[in-house]
């Protein structure tokens, strides 16, 4: 394309107008070769976000995206290959809990990730708080692996949707990340890139998720199940809650500690697990199990152990100490100091959800830039929900520090990021929506 049409494509979209998929092609063709410069691509990303992107144009995104790189081939795979995504949030480890479960339920997961950028690291990063766990696995490798036990995590390499990897760290520090379009382009490409039969999608809402409204929430997931099925691939989504962190940890080791203690059963009826089995259930669903005896089946695995000797195996297979699964506070790496703030006695009004995860961040859980070193050991433990009454006497947050200063000047921000108050306060509904499942 003709760098001269650039402008006149920017001006286009800036005035409200609609690109086609051969113009959004040509454009964003020539800035993975490098011929059209960032501040143009900015332009255009935020004349989409004030103008909106149109439907035609999120899926032709979403087709530059996955034909920019390589896909993946599980057609040799002998059960039903399924992945899941969340559209990220605080505490959210489901899928090291999700996974095994379907895995145990004879469906398989070869799941690619990236690393956190953030108040905590991403999945790879949560998993290398295991000692010796290798995420760089290659093709074959996870092809074994996942025809084995049923599931694999590793590494996304680069060559996997490639214009992904340059338009989010753009939409990173230009403010525009929060467009429906491209947030669902950016979601599908990479799992049509990955070559599941079956998409699971957790789109997130609240104040610490990308969007904040449930109407907007609901939309995105509709867009996203409408982008996976026009590809052929069965798609569902639910919306849940993200007003408050989804588990008890927000912190690298944390989270793993957490999600094993969910898998071992331990934490019965807490949000995560809750979450856990709905994602689990669904995604079953949409491989054609119906939906009461999905959910049946998944609950049945978490209690017979069948989940967690899977995520036992998938550790092992992997590198990572395995006896993580029967002592995961004794194995992770813990934090030298722990401290516990205890609030007024009161009602759990809510949270300020993204400034605990900033905080989380601030101890050193995440990663600010590309590149930044992550202390896995450091984060928090939030011990309350919205709703709950708590007594005035009893730790409802945990900060894990690397020093005592690092705790105390988080212990100084609780108060105002954990809202306490007299009036009961009624609990958040945490599956909010259901979209393209049964
Ligand atoms: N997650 C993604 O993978 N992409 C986005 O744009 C936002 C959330």
């Amino acid at each position: 394309m003709a760098t001269l049409e650039i402008p006149a494509l920017i001006a286009r979209k800036r005035d409200g107008g609609e690109l086609t998929p051969d113009e959004l092609a040509g454009f964003l063709g020539a800035y993975l070769d490098g011929e059209v410069e960032d501040a143009q691509v900015a332009a255009l990303l935020m004349a989409g976000v004030i103008r909106g992107f149109t439907e035609a144009e999120a899926v032709a995104l979403t087709e530059v995206l996955v034909r920019s790189g390589d896909t993946v081939d599980l057609s040799a795979l002998t059960g039903p290959t399924v992945d899941k995504h969340s559209t990220g949030g605080v505490g959210d480890t489901t899928t090291l809990i999700v996974a095994p479960l379907l895995a145990a339920a004879g469906a398989q997961l070869a799941k690619l990730s990236g690393r956190g950028l953030g108040h905590t690291g991403g999945t790879l990063d949560k998993l290398e708080a295991i000692p010796g766990f290798r995420v760089d696995l290659s093709a074959a490798e996870v092809a074994t692996q996942v025809q084995e036990i049923g599931l694999a995590v590793a590494a996304a390499t680069s060559d996997l949707v490639p214009l992904d990897k340059k338009l989010y760290a753009l939409r990173d520090v230009t403010a525009t990340v929060a467009s429906k379009a491209l947030i669902a382009s950016s979601v599908m490409s990479k799992k049509l890139a990955g070559g599941a039969d079956h998409v699971l999608l957790d789109v997130k809402v609240g104040d610490g998720a990308f969007l904040a409204e449930p109407a907007d929430a609901a939309d995105l997931a509709e867009l996203c199940v409408r982008i996976g099925e026009a590809h052929g691939r069965r798609t569902g989504a639910l919306v849940t809650d993200m007003s408050q962190p989804l588990g008890a940890g927000i912190g690298n080791a944390i989270e793993i500690a957490v999600a094993i203690e969910v898998l071992r059963g331990d934490r019965p009826g807490d949000r995560l697990t809750d979450a856990s089995l709905a994602l689990a259930a669904a995604a079953l669903e949409l491989t054609g199990v119906p939906s009461d005896q999905a959910r049946e089946q998944v609950e049945a695995l978490l209690a017979d152990g069948s989940a967690l000797e899977r995520f036992r195996a998938f550790v092992a297979a992997q590198g990572g100490d395995s006896s993580v699964v029967d002592d995961p506070r004794g194995v992770l790496p813990a934090a030298p100091i722990t401290t516990g703030w205890v609030p007024p006695a009161g009602s759990v009004q809510g949270f300020g959800c993204r400034r605990l995860g900033e905080l989380a961040g601030r101890l050193g859980a995440g990663r600010m830039r590309q590149g930044d070193t992550l202390d896995l050991a450091v984060g928090l433990e939030v011990h309350i929900s919205t709703g709950d009454r708590v007594d005035g006497t009893h730790p409802a947050v945990t900060v894990h520090a690397r020093s005592e200063e690092d705790a105390q000047a988080v212990l100084a921000e609780l108060p105002d990021v954990v809202r306490i108050g007299d009036q009961d306060a009624a609990p958040v509904e945490l599956v909010q929506a259901r979209v393209g499942l049964g």
